[in-house]
């Protein structure tokens, strides 16, 4: 018999697959059917800082135009804030209590500002973790790469401060060493990395010669790129828990990840192209893995091509097409 129980963070999962943040979890309705069509764990939609801050600043250009008392400024500020964040506890209570899988919740953080207090409540709401999704896009070249490195860990050390709760941070791929601030983040408190999210890119229309949204949702080739570091990291840093996130559409791709050293993996586009049953697809393909390589468990296999654990390393290393393309010089 196949088990494919795991652990991920602490928490206890029935399997190693997650529905990750996304508009797909934004609703109890959603996240009943996803425990239904079988996922080991969800994470919920995130609250983002930057949308909160959008509201608050429409408000008070409204209140503006409108000739309100400018003192009353203070007021909404703290107003909206403090209702998009009651909003969002409330649906954790109520996720909590629809459904009986972990419930993960998720803050979009651009500032450590007060997310430190706002993470505190959400541990209260009674989330079992919850996933700090950290993007800084390094625009400024009088910041150096470290001390962008440093706005994420700072961030990290303030919510780790207040809460006891297992905190996962999700990134992106804008680093210069990636196993390096894993490994800090790691130091100062997060208990799994997200490799990686998926970011808004924009495209150009040249009908139009207007922005545009380029593909939102991801593609089966995009997991390649996740699965060199998925094996890197795990090899250079066996203690840290991963959750591949990234172009896992099928089951071969979440074999694929725990081989290189995915302690989860986590599932996004499928789950918007193919619906819920894409779930249970994925659970028998990895149980007839395990069945015909004779694994009983996840750990039978889970890193055994990481970075640290095969013959030849290189394959993780090489980044050019050099031997590839030497037999191929016509067109
Ligand atoms: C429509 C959409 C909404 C998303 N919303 C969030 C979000 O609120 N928070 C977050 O951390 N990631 C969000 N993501 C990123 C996904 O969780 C995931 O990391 C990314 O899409 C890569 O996984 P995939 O290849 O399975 O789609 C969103 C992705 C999509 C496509």
């Amino acid at each position: 018999m196949t088990n494919l129980s795991t652990t991920y963070m602490g928490l206890a999962l029935r399997n190693p697959i997650i529905a990750g943040s996304s508009g797909l979890t934004n609703t109890v309705k959603h996240l009943k059917l996803l425990e239904d069509a079988g996922v080991g764990a969800v994470v919920l939609k995130s609250l983002f800082e930057e949308q909160i801050n959008l509201e608050i600043s429409n408000i008070v250009t409204s209140n503006e135009q409108n000739n309100s008392y400018p003192e009353a400024e203070d007021y909404i500020r703290h107003y909206t804030k403090n209702n998009s964040i009651q909003t969002y506890l409330d649906f954790i209570k109520e996720a909590k209590a629809a459904v009986s899988i972990p419930v993960i919740a998720s803050i979009n953080c651009i500032s450590a500002s007060d997310w430190s207090n706002f993470a505190l409540d959400i541990e209260a709401a009674g989330a079992d973790a919850i996933e700090l999704n950290i993007y800084k896009l390094p625009l400024d070249r009088n910041i150096s790469a470290d001390m962008y490195d440093k706005k994420y860990i700072d961030i990290l050390r303030l919510v780790r401060q207040k809460i006891k709760i297992p905190i996962a941070v999700k990134i992106g791929t804008n680093f210069s060493n990636l196993v390096r601030i894993v490994d800090q983040l790691y130091a100062n408190g997060a208990n799994s990395v997200v490799m990686f999210n998926r970011f808004y890119n924009p495209d150009i229309n040249l009908e139009t010669l207007e922005f545009t949204s380029s593909e939102v949702l991801s593609s089966p080739t995009d997991l390649a790129r996740v699965l060199r570091w998925t094996g890197i990291v795990k090899g250079k840093l066996p203690y840290i828990e991963i959750a591949a996130s990234t172009g896992i559409h099928n089951g071969n791709a979440a074999i694929k990840q725990i081989l290189a050293g995915a302690q989860v993996v986590q599932l996004c586009s499928t789950l918007y192209r193919n619906g819920p049953d894409v779930i249970g697809e994925i659970k028998t393909t990895i149980e007839q893995f395990m069945h015909k390589w004779n694994f009983k468990t996840l750990d039978d296999f889970r890193g055994r091509m990481s970075y640290a654990n095969i013959e030849s390393p290189a394959v993780y290393e090489r980044a050019q097409f050099i031997k590839y393309f030497s037999n191929r010089d016509t067109l």
